[in-house]
């Protein structure tokens, strides 16, 4: 028999108490943000009650191995905060061919610093093209090709036990059109029907002159005819890919089972695909409706109850007003959001030797909630697109990085130009290592090296968690055969998709290689941002103008000692004036450069992470 005290309950009473607890908490939030969207709707009533069985009931099944996490990270709501988060972002496949490829690579990772990773889509996507596994067939089954839901789990506790976690894609704003719920749409199943959106052709033809096409030139249009489905479905990005309709209050419970689902298997975190689509208006964009971001806070109060310990990112790649919104009102939206407009800024001021465009960026990106935290990245597996940026920066110089990254003006960059919607700018493809201007042959003191290495540098300065993109650690160059393979020559964006090389990896010890050159800045940045706290240092990001163009300087002064972060973004050697505080007994955790009296010389593409006495 089990004996009750005050201080040690049986595990299960424990966790049914830490339910009923997190229930009443965050319960309020899910009613009113999802009366808001469906409240009007004749299958509320029906709907609510039955959500609200469902939380309870997949609350209460919580696996036991995952719960002392859940209840850490809830009593320690400041962990996101937490400083050396480095993150590493792949295809599986292309990193170490499947599932436990990945898991045997892991001292690798380690040994660079990182303590998450993101694998790049991996469930069960439609054969063919699947613009890279983000037109999932099936998601409760893993890639065969990858493994299966079992090698899933098992990368996840792998991770659990070293302390470290994964976050998955979870594709929510479409199906592929072979997906179940499509089939039995395409069969004339109503209640599936209702799971997509059809419309006749005039009126296809009227929403599309309202929306800005995503692929403008491979899949022109946001509607794709489907005589099986008597009209124009719903297709924002290529034809195969199908918007689900969350006007319909279902589609907002299955997607909620999936995510239930695939933490139930140990996965800690969730980036929320094409985020800023799930709402459609008519009248407006359909991008980033107050209903969509309504629906994201109501699937992270509903984790809160369930796997509290669980992540969610948002991928909305759109202007900093409208990102801000994902993070949520009250006790939240999404945890994460990539820090898009910060980086696209890094290379638009890389290219200019001028830091005002990366200043008024991260003065939007400074408003975020204190309890949410930034993806900060330098490149990821996506074209960058610097009409995101209109808002901050004039059209003559989106076109100008545009022109000057994308091969049309002479520059350091080997990068290629991609797509654009009509009246923006032509987005660019390439790995880091193309970008920063890394030609081949070069070594780790080469003046495209330093360049990528600042990028890194600045961004595992800032507050956040810094996300590496495969390859970048070792400046793996593009995959320019992706052109000669029949499914991928049709998107650009396969140009920065390369295998790794491991054979390239063998040099990261030899610090005269490229390789090594670049793998040992990566891991001296991820060691000395994990010890950012230690130091002291907290708080947001928020800029610095010296007065001199070329260098970017950020400080961040929540902590108990100041931290100034200065990188030099031009090919020659600079001084600056100190800031008061750091001009005296400053130290660089870098280890780089030394202040001395009152100043300070950066070297060409020189970095300094100064923090006060
Ligand atoms: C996201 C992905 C991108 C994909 C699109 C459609 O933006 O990052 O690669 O093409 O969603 O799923």
């Amino acid at each position: 028999m089990t004996s009750l005290t005050a201080t040690a309950l049986p595990d299960d009473l424990s966790h049914d108490l830490a339910v009923t607890r997190r229930f009443e908490a965050h319960w309020p939030t899910i009613q009113s943000r999802l009366a808001g969207v469906y409240g009007q709707d004749p299958r509320w009533t029906g709907f609510i009650t039955r959500l609200r069985q469902s939380v309870l009931a997949a609350a209460a099944a919580r696996p036991a191995a995952l719960q002392p996490l859940d209840a850490e990270r809830e009593a320690r709501p400041d962990w996101l905060a937490a400083s050396g988060q480095t993150t590493y972002t792949f295809y599986a496949d292309r990193f170490a061919g499947d599932l436990n490829g990945v898991r045997q690579r892991l001292d690798y990772l380690t040994d660079l610093g990182v303590r998450w990773l993101h694998p790049l889509p991996l469930l069960e996507p439609r054969e063919g093209d699947s613009d890279g596994g983000f037109a999932v067939k099936d998601y409760r089954q893993v890639d065969p090709r990858l493994g299966t839901m079992q090698d899933l789990s098992a990368l996840a506790d792998d991770l659990r036990s070293r302390g470290m976690g994964l976050i998955l894609d979870v594709v929510c704003n479409h199906t592929a059109r072979e997906h179940a719920w499509a089939v039995a749409a395409r069969a004339g199943d109503p209640a599936y029907r209702d799971f997509y959106i059809v419309v006749p052709p005039e009126e296809a033809a009227r929403r599309d002159a309202e929306l800005i096409d995503v692929f403008p030139d491979t899949a022109p249009g946001s509607f794709t005819p489907c005589p099986e489905m008597g009209g124009h479905v719903w297709t924002t990005f290529y034809p195969f890919q199908w918007d689900l309709n969350y006007a319909n209050p279902a589609v907002f419970a299955e997607m909620l089972d999936v995510l239930v689902f695939l933490a139930a298997q140990g996965v800690q975190g969730f980036r929320l695909d094409s985020a800023p689509f799930l709402w459609k208006q008519a009248g407006t964009t359909c991008r980033n409706l107050p209903q969509t971001y309504a629906i994201v806070e109501a699937w992270r109060a509903a984790l809160s109850i369930i796997a509290p310990g669980v992540v969610l990112v948002a991928e909305a790649i759109e202007s900093l007003e409208d990102v801000l919104p994902f993070f949520g009102e009250g006790s939240g939206g999404c945890d994460l959001a990539y820090n898009n407009g910060v980086m696209t800024a890094l290379w638009g001021a890389l290219a200019d030797e001028d830091a005002g465009i990366f200043r008024r960026c991260l003065s939007a990106s400074a408003g975020k909630p204190s309890r949410a935290a930034w993806l900060n990245y330098v490149r990821c597996h996506d074209d960058v697109i610097w009409n995101a940026l209109a808002t901050y920066a004039p059209h003559e110089d989106l076109a100008r990085w545009s022109r000057f990254y994308g091969g049309q003006d002479p520059s350091f960059s080997r990068g290629r130009a991609f797509q654009t919607a009509a009246g923006g700018v032509p987005s660019t493809n390439g790995m880091a290592a193309s970008l920063a201007g890394i030609a081949p042959g070069e070594n780790g003191a080469s003046a495209g090296a330093a360049r990528l290495a600042l990028l890194y540098g600045i961004i595992h300065g800032l507050d956040g968690w810094p996300l590496i993109y495969m390859g970048d650690e070792i400046g793996l160059a593009d995959d320019a055969l992706y052109a000669d393979d029949p499914l991928r020559a049709g998107d650009g964006r396969w140009l920065h998709r390369p295998m790794m090389d491991w054979t390239l990896a063998e040099r990261r010890g030899d610090q005269a290689s490229l390789e090594g050159g670049l793998f040992q800045r990566f891991r001296t940045l991820a060691d000395q941002a994990r010890k950012l706290d230690e130091h002291g240092v907290a708080g947001p990001a928020r800029p610095v103008d010296l007065g001199v163009a070329s260098v970017l300087a950020f400080e961040r002064t929540g902590g108990a000692r100041g931290f100034l972060c200065l990188a030099n973004l031009s090919g020659a050697a600079v001084s600056v004036d100190l800031p008061h505080g750091f001009g005296v007994g400053a130290t660089d955790l870098l280890g780089a450069t030394s202040p001395k009296g009152g100043s300070l010389t950066l070297p060409a593409h020189g970095l300094a992470w100064l923090v006060t006495l």
